[in-house]
């Protein structure tokens, strides 16, 4: 039987590029954003190029008891998901005293609630059928703190310490559990964060999926995505925190 990939945040960046990836690698697609237009286009453009059954489920994964009805609809349209992509997510570059304080709550909501709770409605599944992978997208700004992105650093920080945790949880149970941690990626990202990051460096979707794919096939925890990215991210660990946070703080101003 074909397995079903479920892609949160599908309808541009990462999210897109991987629907479009696994459905060529032979996975239908369940694909899951707000922006309706954006996902039908791409669904209509994979079916054509792919021949895979893709289903779109346009939402706001941000209100209330969102993951409880996907997770019902899923099952109603009697799709079983193999593998969980919980790429859905966004950051706000703002000061915490002078943050929308809605849009903190959602972003946090979104980047850890969400995650949480998908991950923990689709495990017990793929534990009961030894087959299964959860994909969670971290970031290189799991692996320190960034001020004027305090919020954002620590939602992603917790996805990379949820996920690698799990990782050992269920190893040698059939399913197989990655954090992946992309540094600055082309996509819409920053517009949505409030930064001006035209950056040189920035990596592709194409090389990001690569790197998911070899560190799957390898059975690790997590992966940062580029070997720059991977030296800074563990350089982060070793550099005392005054100086650490006045870095982090000059990485991201120019974006500011
Ligand atoms: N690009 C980077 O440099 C970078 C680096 C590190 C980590 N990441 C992480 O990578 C993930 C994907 O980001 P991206 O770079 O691909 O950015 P993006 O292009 O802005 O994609 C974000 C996706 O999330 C969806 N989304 C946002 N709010 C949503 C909501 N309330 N309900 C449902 N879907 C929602 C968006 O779709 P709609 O607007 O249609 O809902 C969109 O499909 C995020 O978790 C981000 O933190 C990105």
């Amino acid at each position: 039987m074909t397995d079903t990939a479920l892609v949160t945040g599908a309808s541009t960046g990462i999210g897109k590029a991987f629907a479009r990836q696994l459905a060529h690698d032979g996975l239908d697609l369940v694909i899951v954003a707000r922006s309706a237009d954006k996902l039908e286009a791409l669904a209509d453009e994979i079916r054509s190029e792919t021949g895979r059954r893709v289903t779109v489920l346009a939402r706001d994964l941000g209100v209330q008891d969102a993951s409880a009805h996907l997770v019902d609809d899923v099952a109603s349209a009697g799709i079983t998901v193999d593998l969980l992509l919980n790429n859905a997510g966004f950051g706000l570059h703002s000061p915490v005293a002078t943050s929308d304080p809605d849009r903190l709550a959602a972003m946090v909501q979104l980047n850890c609630g969400v995650l949480t709770e998908l991950t923990q409605r689709f495990l017990p599944g793929m534990l009961k059928r030894r087959h299964g992978t959860i994909l969670n997208v971290a970031s290189t700004a799991s692996f320190q703190p960034i001020p004027t992105m305090a919020a954002y650093a620590a939602s992603k920080a917790y996805v990379l310490s949820f996920t690698e945790a799990l990782w050992h949880e269920v190893a040698g149970q059939g399913v197989r559990v990655l954090a992946l941690c992309p540094g600055p990626t082309d996509t819409p990202f920053f517009e949505v964060a409030g930064e001006d990051f035209s950056g040189a460096g920035k990596r592709t979707t194409d090389q990001l999926i690569a790197t998911a794919k070899r560190a799957l096939a390898q059975g690790r925890p997590s992966v940062v995505d580029g070997l720059p990215n991977a030296l800074l991210a563990r350089t982060a660990r070793f550099v005392p925190k005054r100086p650490a946070l006045w870095g982090a703080k000059r990485y991201v101003a120019p974006r500011s």
